[in-house]
């Protein structure tokens, strides 16, 4: 007889070992609607990065569940907690999301022990959206540092679905090292088949590495910036997006035209519970995405 498998690998995790309960929804206080789910697919991405494919149970949820690009659910383990993640895949593939998360703490490390099936919860889809339909018309730099590809991929996949409504697009992509670069396998899709054009710089190269070794900002020097017709998405870290906004103004591109994604620890993912906040600003209801405007007007927000 085969022995069944626990869906999370918890063997070596005595003092976090609870066990999975759906039937809680009555103790939260901060539930709206939890769609019960399953972890259908797990892709190894880098040593800290796993691709959740993720399938909503329910047929008739799963089919009206909808996103826009930049949006994030609330993920439950369930014993463990609930956790923002941006969706990282394509708005108008039904079926399953994609969440890309990395290994940061107690619900990210049990999602990484995660086994195909597992339980979880899905809320949502919370936040605001990258205004693309703005877009339609112009160029458009898709720009990421790090994890911040997670949150862009699904603008990307927009463009790549609607690419004659977009004129010259590039996607601008930067991490330490090339063990940390993200959705590699997918490069060659963008860049040749889609008519994007990537570029990509790794902080420290390696042995194997034969792309370019730099900063974020250096790919810049390498694209023609129209900037009345430019827009800009930026995803990653703060000091990233702070150097690279200061550049695209340099550029002559207005702080209203590019939109970068602020992430802030959250709760409740709908203005309830004042863990979010920048000043009277929710970033769960107003962001995570912001114009670069509207983020230097808060106070401390990078
Ligand atoms: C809108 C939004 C979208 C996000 N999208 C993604 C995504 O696509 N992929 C992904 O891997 N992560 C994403 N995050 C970050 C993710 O939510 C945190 O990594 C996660 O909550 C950590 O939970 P944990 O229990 O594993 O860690 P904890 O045990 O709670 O904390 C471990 C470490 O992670 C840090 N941390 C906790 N919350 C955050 C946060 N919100 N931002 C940055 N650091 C944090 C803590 O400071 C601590 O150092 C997103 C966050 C937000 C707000
Ligand atoms: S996460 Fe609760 S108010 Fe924003």
């Amino acid at each position: 007889m085969t022995e069944l498998l626990h869906p999370y690998d918890i063997t070596q995790e005595a003092d976090i070992m609870q066990p999975l309960d759906f039937n809680r929804r009555s103790r939260l206080k901060h539930v709206d609607r939890t769609f019960k789910s399953e972890i259908i697919n797990i892709i190894r991405l880098t040593e800290m990065e796993k691709l959740f494919q993720v399938r909503i149970l329910d047929d008739t949820a799963r089919e009206r569940f909808s996103f826009r690009p930049g949006q994030f659910v609330m993920v439950e383990v369930p014993g463990y907690g609930e956790i923002p993640i941006s969706i990282s895949s394509s708005p108008s593939h039904k079926g399953f999301i994609e969440l890309c998360i990395r290994k940061a703490g107690l619900v990210t490390t049990i999602l990484h022990k995660a086994r195909r099936g597992a339980p979880i919860g899905i809320r949502g889809p919370f936040g605001t959206h990258f205004p693309i339909e703005k877009m339609r018309g112009c160029n458009i730099l898709l720009i990421a540092g790090g994890l911040g590809l997670a949150p862009l991929r699904a603008p990307i996949f927009h463009v790549i679905e609607n690419r004659s409504n977009f004129k010259d697009v590039h996607i601008l992509y930067g991490t330490r090292q090339p063990s940390m670069l993200l959705f590699n396998y997918q490069y060659e899709e963008w860049d040749r088949i889609a008519d994007i054009d990537l570029k990509v710089t790794v902080e420290h190269g390696d042995e194997s590495w034969t792309g370019q070794v730099g900063m974020i900002t250096d790919l810049l020097d390498e694209v023609d910036i129209a900037p009345k017709e430019t827009y800009a998405i930026i995803c990653g870290p703060p000091v990233m997006f702070k150097f690279v906004c200061n550049r695209l103004t340099k550029e002559g591109i207005q702080m209203n035209r590019m939109f970068v994604s602020l992430e802030r620890r959250m709760h409740c993912g709908m203005g309830k519970c004042c863990r979010c906040n920048i000043g009277s600003t929710y970033t769960c209801l107003s962001g995570p995405v912001f114009d670069y405007w509207t983020v230097l007007n808060l106070k401390e927000a990078i």
